[in-house]
């Protein structure tokens, strides 16, 4: 598993993998993606198998441009063009109805392909340079933490990708908001495009799924995003009892609290975007010590806070 720098030699390497069937990792503005061509259903047959991904769950395919966008997506309504003129390049993902050459594989045989376009400027000149969309679900094993630094990817997939592109920490730290405008307009996903800024243009989304269009989002199962520690989110660390706490770490909002066997402190100054930031990083590090428990503090539900809630209740139903 050779990991690459991103300059133009490791993206000229990362590139020609991408264009001969290999899967590689790369940063995105929100969480390093574990890509393939998009177009090569063999290729993307690997990444299920790399993450022991269930095929009945659906890829993001990423794009550069509108060009490419038409080669995934076919009809782009004046709804839909709204919210990218608006959002794109950007952590917003779009269900949108598909072109045929798409495989069924990436799309879990729905009718609909999932498509955003990053803004991170290393997942841009990989685009670029490979000339075709690349189909890339989060670089985690399936229902485990996103990753949010290489050394993450390179620690839960290692050896089984042919490539890791080294960009460092991601910005947003969790993944893109995933909305569907048709045949109804709802909100499949929280993430880093806050939903009150969505709404702004769309209207309000709904929070179910029509019938028709289930399963189709497993970022929506009541268990993901989880660690190997379990995890139970609690509204403050102030009022755990002190022996509750010996053999625990605690995730914290704004301060940490004394007893605690390690403990993360997302944001001190109660920024929500920065707590987003640090969200999956410190849950990494924090399992990594092997503790008996994970105590995360609720955060307000308000802008991307919605998202980070939305992580830490479906990582503590696992
Ligand atoms: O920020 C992100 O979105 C990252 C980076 C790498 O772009 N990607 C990501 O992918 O989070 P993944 O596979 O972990 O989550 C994709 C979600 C899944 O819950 C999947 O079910 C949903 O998108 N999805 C994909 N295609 C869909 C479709 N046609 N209809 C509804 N949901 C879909
Ligand atoms: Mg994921």
């Amino acid at each position: 598993m050779p990991m690459l720098d991103a300059d133009d030699a490791g993206l000229d390497r990362a590139a020609a993998l991408l264009r001969t069937g290999g899967v590689v990792a790369f940063p995105t503005e929100t969480v390093y993606g574990l890509g393939a061509d998009a177009f090569d259903a063999r290729a993307v047959a690997r990444i299920f198998e790399i993450k022991a991904r269930p095929t009945f769950d659906p890829l993001i395919v990423h794009v550069l441009d509108e060009v490419m966008l038409a080669r995934v997506a076919s009809s782009v309504s004046p709804a839909v063009l709204a919210l990218i003129a608006r959002f794109w390049p950007g952590p917003l993902t779009l269900v949108l109805r598909k072109q045929a050459e798409v495989p069924d594989l990436v799309t879990a045989g729905l009718p609909t392909v999932a498509v955003r376009m990053p803004a991170h400027p290393i997942a841009r000149a990989l685009l670029a340079r490979a000339g075709t969309p690349i189909a890339a679900p989060s670089a985690n094993p399936f229902g485990y933490l996103s990753p949010t630094r290489a050394e993450h990817v390179a620690a839960m997939l290692g050896e089984r990708v042919d490539a890791i592109v080294d960009g460092g920490s991601t910005e947003h730290g969790l993944e893109s908001t995933i909305v569907m405008l048709e045949p109804e307009a709802v909100l499949l996903r929280h993430g880093a495009v806050p939903v009150e800024a969505i709404e702004a243009i769309t209207g309000p989304l709904a929070r179910e799924l029509p019938d028709a269009h289930r399963p189709l989002a497993p970022g929506r199962l009541p268990q993901h995003y989880a660690p190997r520690t379990p995890i139970r989110v609690i509204d403050d660390a102030a009022s755990v009892p002190q022996s509750e706490r010996e053999r625990a770490a605690l995730l914290a909002f704004r301060a940490a609290e004394p007893g605690y066997a390690a403990s993360r402190v997302l944001s001190a100054r109660g920024d929500l975007r920065e707590a987003a930031a640090h969200l999956f990083e410190y849950l990494h590090e924090l399992d990594a010590l092997g503790l008996a428990r994970i105590d995360a503090e609720r955060v307000p539900s308000e802008g991307i806070g919605a998202a980070i809630s939305d992580r830490l209740a479906r990582a503590a139903a696992s």
